[in-house]
């Protein structure tokens, strides 16, 4: 089973670093395909905590090799960062390798950023303001600067000037910000470039290379599906597309060298930022307890998540966008104590009618109610347990009730932050 998809299944946050990490001692290979340190991953290791927002979560594995994909988005002073503070703590960087063709980050994509969110006001998508949109936006419009372009002075200057002069408008107000200067940009990237020299390479060789030898490479995704460019709750979305097909074009291999498609989603929601999220508990004792129990404060920015019930109509969406073969359920252990436990299993629009499908239709979502079926709760803690049989009943029935709804079977469930702390269902893990 070559080629192993994970992605998000929610709105991000779902804990896909643990599980790639989880997965990563088996791969070869670990691809992040998309998004940019918009994400952050948290992997408890040894009682170690590491936080990641750009370097694949299998760089804590000795001997793998770790890419960043072409469809990656870079800010190369959060890398350099990332690997800095890597080998303070002793832990080889000599095998990530960055694709030569994923785009960079720019401080004026970050200005951008904050100028765009400033200007919507009210109507902000609430980003993480790390110039992710931006950054997308000018690779679209052909004004990116990618990774080669840092190793070519001539070029680098060229390309950051035509880049910077349609944006001279909306940046009025930042003009006499020194990151806006041209010569101190191109100075500064090319540093950049010098520094990132070592890491730069052809990635989707290398993806086809280790694939053609038979090894395990995993895709890992950042975001999740109801945040995709072209199929979440758009324009509360990021500007990439978290789904699976994405691993494809983010990596540069073929929709036949994906084998498996696994999604994770938690066993309740969470999303920060702006958009509808029709299971969301406002105010609640039942959402305050899954904030402080699920700890559901953002790694990248901090920001307090909202929180709300599992909502099975989107996530029979995720699977569906994404052929999800299998689902990992995390963070069961944040349900234990509660008397029931909700799944919502269709929402009712704002005129009454049953809508058993995620609306595509903007207005009719955000005004959607969701409608739940109501299991017992489990009263005892869950995180010492390693077996299906040990969960408790109710727990069980819960996860059963998920994976009969959803139509995809769930092979791995988490009950606590650290690795050990998973129970495997089923088949479990896919090299087990
Ligand atoms: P952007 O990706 O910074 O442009 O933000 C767009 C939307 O995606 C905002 O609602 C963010 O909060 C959300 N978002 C981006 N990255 C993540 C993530 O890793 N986890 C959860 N939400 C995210």
């Amino acid at each position: 089973m070559p080629g192993l998809v994970i992605v998000g299944s929610q709105w991000g946050d779902e804990g896909k670093g643990k599980i790639t990490d989880l997965l990563a001692d088996h791969a070869q290979l670990i691809v992040r395909f998309q998004g940019g340190n918009n994400a952050g991953h948290t992997i408890v290791r040894d009682g170690e905590e590491f936080k990641f927002h750009l370097i694949p979560s299998g760089i804590l594995h000795p001997g793998k090799t770790c890419v960043i994909g072409n469809g990656v988005v870079i800010d190369p002073e959060v890398l350099l960062s990332e690997l800095e503070g890597l080998k303070k703590r002793q832990v080889s960087v000599a095998n990530l390798r960055v694709s030569a063709n994923a785009h960079m980050i720019m401080p004026y994509h970050v200005l951008l950023d904050t100028a765009g969110e400033s200007h919507l006001g009210k109507l902000s998508i609430g980003t993480t303001r790390r110039g992710i949109g931006p950054c997308y936006a000018d690779k679209s419009a052909r004004l990116g600067i990618r990774v080669q372009d840092l190793l070519d002075e001539k070029i680098l200057r060229k390309k950051i000037m035509a880049a910077l002069e349609p944006k001279r408008l909306s940046l009025r107000p930042y003009e006499k910000d020194p990151s806006l200067d041209l010569h101190t940009i191109t100075e500064r990237y090319l540093e950049f470039g010098h520094q990132l020299e070592p890491h730069i390479a052809d990635t989707a060789r290398l993806c086809w290379e280790s694939l053609d030898r038979g090894e395990n490479v995993v895709f890992e995704g950042a975001q999740a599906a109801l945040l995709d460019l072209d199929h979440g709750t758009y324009p509360f979305v990021t500007s990439s597309n978290p789904t699976a097909g994405a691993a494809c074009i983010g990596a540069g291999v073929g929709p036949g060298d994906i084998d498996e498609v696994w999604g994770v989603a938690k066993a309740y929601a969470t999303r920060v930022g702006m958009g509808p999220f029709p299971t969301e508990l406002v105010d609640t004792d039942e959402g305050r307890r899954m904030l402080e129990r699920g700890h559901e404060y953002g790694t990248t920015t901090g920001r307090e998540r909202r929180c709300g019930w599992l909502d099975l109509v989107a996530l029979r969406y995720a699977a569906r966008l994404n052929s999800m073969d299998a689902l990992v359920i995390t963070k069961l252990d944040v349900l234990a104590g509660f008397k029931s436990l909700k799944l919502a299993v269709r929402y009712r629009s704002s005129e009454g009618a049953v809508l058993d499908h995620f609306p595509y239709h903007q207005t009719i979502l955000h005004s959607a109610t969701a409608e739940y079926e109501e299991l017992p709760g489990f009263g005892e803690e869950i995180t010492e347990c390693r077996d299906e049989e040990e969960l408790p009943s109710a727990a069980r029935d819960f996860l059963r009730f998920i994976e009969e709804f959803v139509g995809v079977p769930i092979r791995l469930v988490g009950v606590g932050p650290s690795r050990d702390q998973i129970v495997e269902l089923g088949e479990g893990s896919p090299y087990s």
